[in-house]
């Protein structure tokens, strides 16, 4: 089992697309073991994109990450994090493949309505930043 952190970005929010994107997860068969909404702070986007530092994307993206509410998730399952990104398509919509949610539902390189962390690494990373421990939940989806 693997843990992998997504977050819907304000764009995603604000086009009211935060309940249809974490559908696919669910739908998918993963287990949702953390969610929650609020503004990223810059400390926090600076610290989350840190790798991105220098490039000149990077102040427009963390103006952007900043802008508005995210809706943050962790989800676990079998590989989560490639079949999180497999599901999410590449970070230009435009080269996104087809029924992907960034081709369904991106506009642009930074419109593009969700992050998936991209490692292990990363994701143990982001998992960390942005969720407490005790705001994980662990529990038996077997009915
Ligand atoms: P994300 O997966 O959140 O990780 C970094 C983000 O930077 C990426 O999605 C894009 O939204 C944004 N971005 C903007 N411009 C670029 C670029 N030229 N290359 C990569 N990422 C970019």
């Amino acid at each position: 089992m693997e843990r992998t952190y997504l977050m819907v970005k304000p764009d995603g929010v604000q086009r009211n697309l935060a309940g249809e994107i974490i559908s696919r997860f669910e739908k998918r068969g993963f287990k949702i073991i953390g969610l929650k909404m609020f503004k990223i702070t810059r400390d926090l986007a600076e610290k989350h994109y840190g790798e991105h530092v220098g490039k000149p994307f990077f102040e427009p993206l963390v103006d952007f990450i900043t802008s508005g509410p995210v809706v943050a998730m962790v989800i676990e399952g079998k590989n989560a994090i490639s079949a999180a990104r497999e599901m999410m398509g590449a970070t230009d919509p435009l080269k996104a493949a087809p029924g992907t949610i960034r081709n369904s539902f991106g506009i642009d390189m930074g419109r593009n309505v969700i992050h998936g962390s991209d490692s292990p690494a990363s994701a143990a990373r982001e998992i960390g930043l942005f969720f407490k421990e005790e705001e994980l939940v662990v529990y038996n989806r077997d009915l």
